[in-house]
């Protein structure tokens, strides 16, 4: 399916962006982990997600859909059942890393994931190495690619250092460790924790740390049941991401973003946008906090210029999903936006340098290329054209926003790839338009 999004006219008004993707994918996990039924509410309904009910489904879970909620009625710890054939993943990324911590344990089982053929691409040998240490038995095409095949064993702990930042290796571990006295997850820079506060939530024994010399430490105890009652998931801060970034380009615009996750370790694309200049207001949670709730907050959008800035390895993990929305802008910003250490954005949905570099040059934006990211110099905007989303939510998004603040619009082909994550973004973006 290919759009156009014409030069936009200012955005104003509130709304509430989709359920957080990231938040979705573990509660329906937790959910069908838990021997209790788990209530959720605001459940993300979209492809990626839809994904990991069915796989649940699959385990023996029972998802009944109520008008207001999810019950989720689980299998409990150490009772997945394994589905005849192979479990689809779809494009997720996330549901493919997580749910084998949960399967690794379940013993004298075997249970095959596959996906469509950007999931084929992905690496999982990175998560087969660390279960392969606790004891379980993964095979995977050619070592490290789906089809793969996670076999149930009995699990011993670990105390693993995470080669590279990334919540989904870490929340598989994790899950895994539930499992052995003590696991424990060393991480050399803050990722998203949403699994440690859910966890933590079901009443499983949980630390997270800040280690002295910098990165966090998060570890689990053996754990015989998790019980939650009801889980609440806010608005996505990534998806919401593309709004804000619409909202600071497009001239006269100024917007409210209702009820959105503000987890400290998803802000990251806040504080980088805030320190180019742009206006977002709302009540942010501290750095370095940790607990069972995920906070909420209205965001307070207003569009205004911008300067450019550089983004570090440090920062990468906090915003890795929406540096896209980071090159663009820095289209905008006067001076050169240089981001560096994210070079895990060529694993993505798609290589995300490349098909940002590449997809934003299209449209005239002087931008380009690192192995582990990308400089883009501003010019007062962007021409417009043609951008190919590469079958990636977050490109054929990202072709939308760059549509309505460019000069001439821009043809996202492909845009039916936002439906992963972010199924209404044309009627929402409509609304505020209107
Ligand atoms: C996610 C973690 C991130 C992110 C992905 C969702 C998660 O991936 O890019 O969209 O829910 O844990 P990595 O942890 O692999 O960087």
């Amino acid at each position: 399916m290919n759009v156009r999004f014409d030069p936009g006219a200012r955005l104003r008004g509130h709304i509430a962006p989709p359920a957080d993707k990231s938040i979705s994918h573990r509660a329906a996990i937790v959910g069908a982990m838990a021997s209790e039924p788990v209530r959720v509410t605001n459940y993300l309904d979209a492809a990626d997600t839809r994904s990991t009910l069915q796989a649940v489904r699959d385990l023996g879970a029972i998802v009944e859909a109520r008008p207001d909620e999810l019950l989720i009625r689980g299998v409990g710890m150490r009772n997945a059942m394994a589905p005849e054939g192979a479990i689809d993943v779809g494009n997720a990324g996330t549901l493919m890393r997580l749910l084998p911590g949960w399967l690794a344990f379940q013993q004298g089982a075997a249970f095959t994931l596959d996906g469509d053929d950007s999931i084929r691409r992905r690496p999982v040998d990175r998560i087969a190495g660390p279960l392969r240490e606790m004891g379980a038995r993964v095979d995977a095409r050619e070592d490290r690619f789906a089809p793969f095949t996670v076999h149930g064993e009995s699990l011993r702990g670990i105390d693993y250092e995470l080669p590279v930042a990334s919540a989904q290796v870490k929340a598989c571990v994790l899950l895994a460790g539930l499992a052995t006295d003590r696991t424990s997850v060393r991480e050399p820079i803050a990722t998203r924790d949403h699994t440690e506060r859910m966890l933590l939530a079901a009443g499983a024994q949980v630390g997270r740390e800040a280690l002295p010399g910098g990165g966090y430490v998060s570890s689990v105890g053996n754990c015989d049941e998790l019980q939650i009652e009801r889980i609440a998931v806010p608005a996505d801060m990534s998806s919401a991401a593309f709004l804000i970034a619409a909202g600071v380009l497009v001239p006269g615009s100024r917007l409210v973003l209702d009820g959105v996750g503000v987890n400290w370790t998803r802000t990251g694309f806040l504080a980088i946008a805030q320190r180019m200049g742009a206006v977002v207001i709302g009540e942010l949670e501290a750095s370095g906090a940790f607990g069972a709730a995920e906070p909420v907050c209205d965001l307070d959008v207003s569009y205004g210029p911008i300067e450019a800035t550089t983004v570090g390895a440090d920062e990468v993990p906090l915003a890795i999903d929406e540096l896209p929305l980071v090159a663009l802008l820095g289209c905008f910003a006067e001076g050169e936006t240089i981001v560096r250490g994210a070079g895990e954005l060529r694993v993505k949905e798609s290589d995300r340098i490349a098909t940002v570099v590449d997809g934003l040059h299209g449209l005239g934006a002087d931008i380009e290329a690192f192995d582990d990211g990308f400089a883009v110099r501003g010019t007062g905007g962007l021409r417009g054209g043609r951008l190919e989303a590469h079958g990636d939510h977050r490109l054929a998004l990202l072709g939308a926003v760059a549509g309505v603040a460019s000069r001439e619009g821009v043809d996202v082909i492909g845009m039916e790839a936002a439906d992963v994550s972010y199924p209404g973004f044309i009627d929402d973006l409509a609304s505020l338009s209107a």
